[in-house]
This record gives C-alpha cells, sequence and structure tokens, in this order.
C-alpha cells in the first residue's frame, strides 16, 4: 500500500468513527445561497458580453480563466482540483468506504457564443459548494465522492463522452466554435489528448451520477413548480452537410443555367423544417449554422456548408428523419445538378435516468418542501453520457421565460439555492441506499 493509498484508509477510518448520524434531508445542512450565488455571479465575468450574459466557449480564454477561478474556489472546498487527460477538472472527496465507487456531480462551464451565466454554471457551481458546506458540516458520506466540471459540453459532451467511452479519435479533428481542434483544445486546457483513453470509465465505475442544472425551458415556470425530475434526455445527432454546385459570374449566367448552391441550401433548410413536422411527436430539427463560398455578392455560391442537428428521446425516429431528410435532399439536388455531401459531426444518445434515482430526487424534493415534477430533457446534457456507465439522475430549476443559449438566461437565487438543497440531499440519500 502506497502512501496515498494509507492515508486514504487512516481518513477513511478515522472518518469512520467520526461519521455523524444518518442524514436526513429534513436535518441535512443547507446550501450557502449568498455564496453560491455570488460566484455565479464572479463567473460571469469570463467571457462578459457588453449586451450581457457570457461568450466563454469551450477553449477560449475566458474559458481557461474561468476554470482557474473555480479550480480556486474548490480549493476554498477544501478539494483537490485536478485536470484529468480528457481536459475535465475533477476533485474527490474521500469517503468513509473508500472501497466504494464514488458518486459524481457536476456540470461544465463552457457556454455558447452570446449565451447566458447559468447553463451549466448553476450545476457546476453548486457541486463545489456542496462539497463546502459538507466541510463545514463536518460530513462524511460513505461512498467517495467526485465533483467534476466536464470541458466543451456545448461543442458535444467532448469531455464527457472522453469518460464514457464514446468518444472517436476521429471527433478529436473537429474544429470547436474556438477554432481549435478539440485536441489542440484539450491541450489548450491542460488535458493531453495522447492519452485521452486513459479517462475512460466503464459500466460499474461508478455509484451514481447526479447533475442539477437550469431547464431552459418554460414547463417549470408556467406550472408554477420549483423542481423538474428528469426523466430523459434526447438524443441529440449532428451533421455537416456541404452543398456542391458551380461558382459562375452573377451577372452573365443566365438564371436557367445556374448550379447555385445556396439555392438548393435555402430549399434544404425549408425542407428539414418541413420533414420533422411532418410527424407526431416532440422531435426537433435545426440548421444552426449556415456559409456560403465564396461570399461575394456577384458569384453564384459554389458551395455551401451548413449543419443539420436532430433530437428526440427515441434514437430510432431520429434514424428514421435523418434517412427522409437525406432522400428529400437527393430531389433537390436533381433541380439543379448540385450535390450534397453529409458527414456526422458527434451523436450523444439518448439517455432515460435511473428510476431509483428519480425517485431519491422526488422524495429530496418533498422533504424540502418543494413541489416537482417527472419531466424529459430537450436540452442535451453531460449526464447522458454519464447514463452509459451508471445510475443518472438528473434536477431541473426553472428558467424564466423559458429563455436559454442568450444573454436573457435568467434564474431565481431562490430556486438555484432551491436546485442546490435538493442536490445535497440527494447525494446523502444515494450514499445510504447505494450498496
Ligand atoms: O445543446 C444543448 O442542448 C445543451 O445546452 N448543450
Ligand atoms: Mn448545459
Ligand atoms: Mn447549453
Amino acid at each position: 500500500m502506497n502512501r496515498r493509498e494509507f492515508n486514504s484508509v487512516l481518513i477513511g477510518s478515522v472518518a469512520a468513527s467520526l461519521a455523524p448520524l444518518r442524514l436526513e434531508a429534513q436535518t441535512a445542512p443547507r446550501v450557502n445561497s449568498t455564496r453560491l450565488n455570488g460566484h455565479l455571479t464572479a463567473l460571469s465575468e469570463f467571457g462578459k458580453n457588453p449586451q450581457g450574459g457570457v461568450s466563454r466557449v469551450a477553449y477560449s480564454d475566458a474559458d481557461r480563466a474561468g476554470r482557474a477561478a473555480v479550480m480556486d474556489w474548490m480549493r476554498a472546498a477544501r478539494l483537490d482540483p485536478k485536470v484529468d487527460v480528457a481536459g475535465n477538472i475533477m476533485a474527490t472527496r474521500a469517503g468513509s468506504t473508500p472501497a466504494l465507487k464514488p458518486i459524481l456531480f457536476g456540470s461544465h462551464i463552457d457556454s455558447v457564443p452570446e449565451g447566458g451565466n447559468f447553463d451549466g454554471d448553476v450545476g457546476s457551481l453548486a457541486a463545489i459548494e456542496i462539497a463546502q458546506t459538507f466541510a463545514e458540516h463536518g460530513v462524511v458520506t460513505r461512498h467517495p465522492l467526485q465533483i467534476v466540471i466536464w470541458q466543451n459540453e456545448e461543442g458535444g459532451l467532448y469531455g464527457s463522452r472522453a469518460v464514457s467511452g464514446q468518444l472517436t479519435a476521429d471527433e478529436l479533428k473537429n474544429v470547436s466554435t474556438s477554432g481549435k481542434t478539440i485536441a489542440d483544445g484539450i491541450r489548450f486546457i491542460g488535458g493531453d489528448p495522447s492519452r485521452i483513453g486513459e479517462a475512460r470509465r466503464t459500466k460499474g465505475d461508478i455509484a451514481a451520477y447526479f447533475e442539477l442544472h437550469i431547464e431552459q425551458g418554460g414547463l417549470l415556470e408556467a406550472a408554477k413548480l420549483n423542481i423538474g425530475i428528469v426523466e430523459g434526455i434526447v438524443g441529440i445527432q449532428q451533421w455537416e452537410a456541404t452543398v456542391s454546385g458551380f461558382a459562375n459570374h452573377a451577372g452573365t449566367t443566365p438564371m436557367d443555367q445556374r448550379h447555385d448552391a445556396l439555392l438548393s441550401a435555402a430549399r434544404f433548410v425549408d425542407m428539414v423544417n418541413r420533414v420533422v413536422r411532418s410527424v407526431p411527436g416532440r422531435q426537433v430539427g435545426t440548421v444552426g449554422r449556415i456559409q456560403a463560398f465564396p461570399g461575394a455578392p456577384n458569384v453564384i455560391p459554389g458551395q455551401v456548408t451548413c449543419t443539420l442537428e436532430l433530437r428526440d428521446l427515441d434514437d430510432a425516429k431520429i434514424a428514421r428523419l435523418y434517412a427522409q431528410i437525406r432522400d428529400e435532399a437527393t430531389k433537390i439536388s436533381a433541380q439543379n445538378q448540385t450535390t450534397f455531401a453529409f458527414r456526422s459531426l458527434h451523436v450523444n444518445t439518448a439517455a432515460p435516468s435511473d428510476p431509483a434515482m428519480r425517485a431519491i430526487i422526488g422524495d429530496g424534493a418533498k422533504a424540502l418542501g418543494l413541489t416537482s415534477q417527472v419531466m424529459p430533457s430537450g436540452a442535451g446534457h453531460d449526464a447522458q453520457a454519464m447514463a452509459q456507465i451508471g445510475p443518472m439522475g438528473m434536477i431541473f430549476i426553472p428558467s424564466i421565460g423559458g429563455i436559454s443559449h442568450s444573454p436573457k438566461e435568467f434564474s431565481r437565487p431562490d430556486d438555484i439555492a432551491n436546485g442546490a438543497n435538493v442536490l445535497l440531499a440527494t447525494v446523502l440519500a444515494a450514499d445510504q441506499k447505494l450498496s
């Protein structure tokens, strides 16, 4: 047994002798709401935009600076944060029974461009606040706890999918919103893509994973409920579509002799909306980015790249919609002799949460006198990657106006504290219930 292991056993055995009586939600400590909401305000300075909100995209200077601040807050919470080879920030809080698998909880702090101050940040800072609250109250759980800040959630769950084993080597070549490749971005934040396989964990390596997150929709606010208990997270698949035509003079090329890539792309965008709305259900489809080349007013676009994203709780429905969109794209091509090529960007598989974890969250909310409902997540989350390797539970708090991925994103400080207290109670209850 090396020194580190000996220390861990020593801490565990001392802690076991001091372990307080079993903590129920009613008797558990509460988070320090002022400190938690203060950290959220401080984090909003990193990548701050003049119109409000942030552009703290993964692998940007603002992302790296925000990560450094978060690691300082982790140290103040008596944690010892490390950056893993995949670029995720992880810190372990020893449990009284080191042999038990860890309970993980956390979220992400990278944002979309011109995003808000709560998406990911609430769950990340609440996790740190819970660790600090446990330290201040001498709470020692049976299971080791791992507080995690996932890297590049917004680009496609890159950090959590490296841990769940779903990240492919090819994806390291993808270019992120920051302009860096994923591999360069991981190096930029302190990881080592050449060793990314070492981040991999397999089913059974974790006892459970929990994530607190803003709803990013308006259901909780409309129903005047405090807490959402996530039943499942949608599958998300993204492709890059390249439309190829023929660049030519905009003045001398007759209208019936053009191979206008942007005209085909425009028809494609309209078709995606029509196909996705043609079947009943909550599925959604989006063309979020489009670029025409060469991009001059007097040149017929010879090439267009755009993104296609499809989401649904049922991966098979995504596959059916994609097949139909491909068929329709071929018909569009035939109208003006252009061609479509599709390249998969990433696949986030749909993930149900664990029924036992849902029950624990519901009991915690109830014990805290909070109202709740079970609901799906139309947004993707690192929790769907973690669901591949262990039981997952996810907690929502209301998003005011249902707005997210926008400077207008807002959640109330009391709701944030409620969510953090439900997460705290959930971690304690899971610690007792999980063998
Ligand atoms: O795109 C999403 O659903 C998440 O916010 N990354
Ligand atoms: Mn998020
Ligand atoms: Mn997001």
